[in-house]
C-alpha cells in the first residue's frame, strides 16, 4: 500500500517534496501498468492517488507542473501542427528487397566487405529487431521532462505532435532513474538533453476495439492499425487523440548531451536499448543479439513464423551492427546508415479492384457473396477472389463493383477485403444486394430469422447443391473417388448425365469416355476409382452424406455408438443425444435428414449399387478418460496430425481449445511449439508430449 501522504485535506498547505513524492509514485505505478504490464496496486487504488493529486493541484494551481501525471491530456485543439527541425536528422534504413531468409546473407556479406573482414575473421555481432509497422517518433526530454514529440516528416523537418503523444500511457512524461538501482547501479543517469527515437503503433486488439467503437457511433472505421495510429497522431484535438489507444517501442537515440561525468558511454546498441528500458521506455522483448548471418537467418525465420501471433503488426525485421564504434566507423550514405538494413516480409496487404461480385451456392444451399478481384500478389500467393461472407458483412464493408479495395491475407487465413477506398469509387457504383433467388436454380433465397446466411430453398433440385453434395461424398475424407474433381462433376451434372449420388455408380465407361476432354484411360481410371470407393467404412459413408452439422468426428462417434447405419437412421432425437459428440442441433439435423423419404431412398440405392462397409455391435459406453477436460495442441507431434489428435481427444470425452487459460487441463506440445507453450508454463498448466497424450488416452494418468 502506498503511504497516504495527504490524509488531511488538500486545503492545508502542501509541502513541495511530498507532492513530488506523490507524482513520482504515480509515474512509477503508470510505468508498471503500461510498460511492464505488472501493476503493484489496483486500478481503484491508482485512481485514488490520482484524484488526491488532482485535488491538491486544483486547490493550488501554482504547484501544477507540465510533467505532472494529471497533465497528460490538456491543451486546446490546434489549427495546424508547428514545424520542428530535428537536431539530429531522422534517417530511414536501406531495404533488403529479397524477402527470402537469404537476404540476411547479402547484408552480412556487405557488412563484412565494408568492415574489411576476410573469411577467417569471426562473425560480426548484430542486433536483430522487429520492424514495427507504425510511425517513427522523436521524443525530446530536457532534464528528464518530455518537452517535445515530433514526427519524422522529411527527416529534417517534422511536425510537433507533443500534445497527442503526451496522452500515450506507455510514453513517460518524466524520467526517473529507477529507484531501486539509482545509487551505485549500472544504469546511467538520464542526460540533460535526451532524444529517444522509436515507433508509435496500435496493438491489434486495441485496433479492433477502436473500430468496434467507431462502428457503434456510426463513424468511419480504419483500414489497419497503422492508419489508425497515423490518424491518432495527426489528430488536431488532443482530447480525441487521448481516446485512441496507442503504444510505443523505443529503438534508438537522436540528440544526446553528455552529462558532467561524460556519460552515457554506451558500447553497444543492445546496451543502449537496455538502458532505455531501465529509464522507463518500452523496448520489445523480441530484440536479440545475433552472431553472423546464420543467426540473422534464424531470427528472420522465427519472427516470420510467429508474425501472426504477435499482438501488433510488423512488416519485417531490422538488423543493426551492435558495436557502436563500428557503426561510427561505417557512417552513412545520403540518408541511410551503412550499418543497418530493413529486411521485409512479403506484404500482407495490397490494393486491387473489384471486377464483380458473384454469389456462390454451397452444399447446404448457403449463398456466399464473393468479390472477384483483379489478380494481386499478397501474403505470398496470387489472390483473385475474396469472400464477403454474407449480406450483413458485404453491406457493412459496402464493397461495390469497380471499387478499389485493400485485400489482406495473413498466414493461412483466407483472403479478406478489409476496406474500400471511397475516394477511388467510380461514379454510379451500385451497392450490393443479395439476390432474392438462387442464382443457380432460381428457387427462392431465404434468410431465416436469427440467421446471418441466405439459403437456396431448392435442396437437391438445385444443381449447385447437387454438385457440392457429390464432391463432398467423393472427397478423400469420405468414400474417396480418386479423380472425381470439380470440372468432371460440372460436366456430369450440367450435361444431365447424373442427378443423384447413386447415378455415380451407374456411370458406364461409354458415358464417361464420351465426355469432352476425357481420354479412354482417364475414363477407365474413374470407373476403377468408383469401384474401389464402394468398399468403405460407416463413418466415411455417414460423413459423405453431407448431413448438416455432421462432421468427421461426429460421424465416427455415431458409428461407434450405434454400430450400424439402420440403428442411426431409426434412432430418436433422445437416443441420438446420448452420443458423446451430439447436441440438440446435431440430433435435430440427423432426424430431419433421415425423416425425408428421398434421403432414405438415396441410402438404399447406394447400398443396392454395392456400396458397403463392415457393421459392428453398438458399443458399450466407451471409457471417457478425458471427460470434462480441455486440452490445447501446439507444435507438430511426431506421428499424429492435428486432426487425428483432436479426434482421439474428443473420442475420449475431452475438448480441444485454441488458446491456453487457467481452465486448460493439459497442453500437448510438439516440435516448434509456440507462445501457447510459454503461456502454459506461465500459468503452471501441465505439459505433455505425444507419448504422454497416448498414455492419458489409454487411461493412465
Ligand atoms: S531504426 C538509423 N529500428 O522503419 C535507423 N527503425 O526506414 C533508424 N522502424 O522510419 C531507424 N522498426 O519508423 C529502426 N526496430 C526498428 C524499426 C524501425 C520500424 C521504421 C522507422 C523508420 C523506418 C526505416
Amino acid at each position: 500500500m502506498t503511504p497516504d501522504l495527504f490524509a488531511s485535506s488538500a486545503a492545508t498547505a502542501p509541502d513541495a517534496a511530498a507532492i513530488e513524492q506523490l507524482r513520482r509514485s504515480l509515474h512509477e505505478h503508470a510505468h508498471r501498468y503500461y510498460v511492464l504490464d505488472d501493476p503493484l496496486i489496483s486500478d481503484a487504488e491508482y485512481d485514488r492517488l490520482f484524484q488526491q493529486l488532482q485535488a491538491i493541484e486544483a486547490a493550488h494551481p501554482e504547484l501544477v507542473t507540465p510533467d505532472s501525471p494529471t497533465q497528460r491530456v490538456g491543451g486546446r485543439p490546434l489549427d495546424a501542427f508547428a514545424s520542428v527541425r530535428h537536431a539530429v536528422p531522422m534517417l530511414s534504413i536501406r531495404t533488403e528487397t529479397d524477402t527470402e531468409a537469404s537476404g540476411a546473407e547479402s547484408f552480412d556479406a556487405r557488412m563484412r566487405r565494408e568492415l574489411g573482414l576476410d573469411v577467417t575473421a569471426p562473425p560480426v555481432e548484430y542486433v536483430a529487431e522487429p520492424k514495427f509497422d507504425g510511425l517513427a517518433m522523436s521524443l525530446r526530454y530536457v532534464h528528464g521532462v518530455l518537452v517535445q514529440a515530433a514526427t519524422r516528416g522529411d527527416g529534417e523537418l517534422g511536425e510537433d505532435v507533443t500534445q497527442n503523444i503526451r496522452t500515450i500511457g506507455q510514453i513517460p512524461i518524466h524520467l526517473f532513474a529507477p529507484a531501486a538501482l539509482s545509487a551505485g547501479s549500472l544504469v546511467p543517469e538520464v542526460p540533460e538533453v535526451l532524444e529517444v527515437r522509436g515507433e508509435v503503433y496500435m496493438r491489434r486488439d486495441d485496433f479492433e476495439r477502436l473500430n468496434e467503437r467507431q462502428r457503434e457511433h456510426g463513424l468511419k472505421t480504419f483500414v489497419n492499425p497503422r492508419n489508425a495510429a497515423a490518424g491518432a497522431v495527426r489528430q488536431l484535438d488532443p482530447a480525441i487523440a487521448a481516446q485512441r489507444p496507442l503504444s510505443f517501442f523505443a529503438y534508438g537515440l537522436g540528440e544526446v548531451t553528455p552529462t558532467e561525468q561524460g556519460g552515457p558511454a554506451f558500447e553497444t546498441h543492445f546496451q543502449l536499448l537496455q538502458t532505455l528500458k531501465a529509464w522507463g521506455f518500452p523496448v520489445s522483448e523480441l530484440v536479440q543479439v545475433a552472431q553472423g548471418a546464420p543467426e540473422l537467418i534464424a531470427y528472420y525465420e522465427s519472427i516470420a513464423r510467429t508474425r501472426d501471433q504477435l499482438g501488433f503488426d510488423i512488416d519485417g525485421v531490422v538488423y543493426k551492427v551492435n558495436i557502436l564504434a563500428l557503426q561510427r566507423r561505417m557512417g552513412f550514405v545520403t540518408r541511410e546508415p551503412r550499418w543497418a538494413v530493413a529486411h521485409k516480409f512479403p506484404a500482407q496487404e495490397q490494393i486491387t479492384t473489384v471486377q464483380g461480385i458473384e454469389v456462390q451456392v454451397g452444399r447446404t444451399g448457403k449463398l456466399t457473396p464473393v468479390a472477384r478481384l483483379a489478380p494481386v500478389f499478397v501474403g505470398g500467393v496470387t489472390v483473385t477472389n475474396a469472400t464477403l461472407h454474407n449480406e450483413d458483412e458485404a453491406r457493412r464493408k459496402d464493397v461495390r463493383v469497380g471499387d478499389s479495395v485493400v485485400v489482406r491475407r495473413a498466414g493461412d487465413v483466407i483472403p479478406e477485403v478489409v476496406a474500400v477506398l471511397p475516394e477511388k469509387r467510380p461514379p454510379h457504383a451500385q451497392p450490393f444486394t443479395m439476390p432474392l433467388q438462387c442464382p443457380v436454380c432460381g428457387s427462392t433465397a431465404v434468410r431465416e430469422e436469427g440467421e446471418v446466411d441466405h439459403r437456396c430453398s431448392g435442396g437437391l433440385f438445385c444443381s449447385a447443391q447437387r454438385k457440392q453434395a457429390i464432391l463432398h461424398f467423393a472427397q478423400r475424407r469420405a468414400v474417396e473417388v480418386e479423380g472425381l474433381g470439380e470440372k468432371l462433376v460440372d460436366q456430369l451434372v450440367d450435361g444431365k448425365i447424373i442427378r443423384t449420388l447413386p447415378d455415380l455408380y451407374r456411370l458406364g465407361l461409354t458415358a464417361l469416355a464420351s465426355l469432352a476432354r476425357m481420354a479412354d484411360k482417364s475414363a477407365q481410371n474413374i470407373v476403377l476409382a468408383l469401384e474401389k470407393s464402394k468398399q468403405t467404412t460407416l463413418p466415411r459413408f455417414l460423413f459423405g452424406l453431407g448431413i448438416r452439422h455432421v462432421g468427421e468426428a461426429t460421424a465416427k462417434e455415431l458409428a461407434r455408438h450405434f454400430g450400424s447405419l439402420d440403428a442411426i437412421m431409426d434412432a430418436s432425437e433422445e437416443q441420438l443425444l446420448a452420443v458423446a459428440d451430439v447436441g440438440p442441433t446435431v440430433a435435430h439435423s440427423l432426424r430431419t435428414f433421415f425423416d425425408q423419404p428421398h434421403n432414405r431412398e438415396v441410402v438404399e440405392q447406394l447400398r443396392a449399387c454395392g456400396v458397403h462397409w463392415e457393421e459392428g455391435a453398438p458399443a458399450a459406453q466407451a471409457p471417457q478418460p478425458l471427460a470434462g477436460k480441455t486440452l490445447v495442441l501446439t507444435g507438430t507431434l511426431p506421428t499424429l496430425s492435428r486432426d487425428e489428435a483432436k479426434d482421439l481427444i474428443e473420442a475420449a470425452g475431452g475438448k480441444v481449445a485454441g488458446s491456453v487459460s487457467k481452465k486448460t487441463a493439459y497442453v500437448v506440445a510438439g516440435v516448434e511449439a509456440g507462445s501457447k507453450l510459454d503461456k502454459a508454463r506461465e500459468l503452471g498448466v501441465a505439459i505433455l508430449d505425444e507419448t504422454g497424450l497416448k498414455e492419458l488416452l489409454d487411461g493412465h494418468p
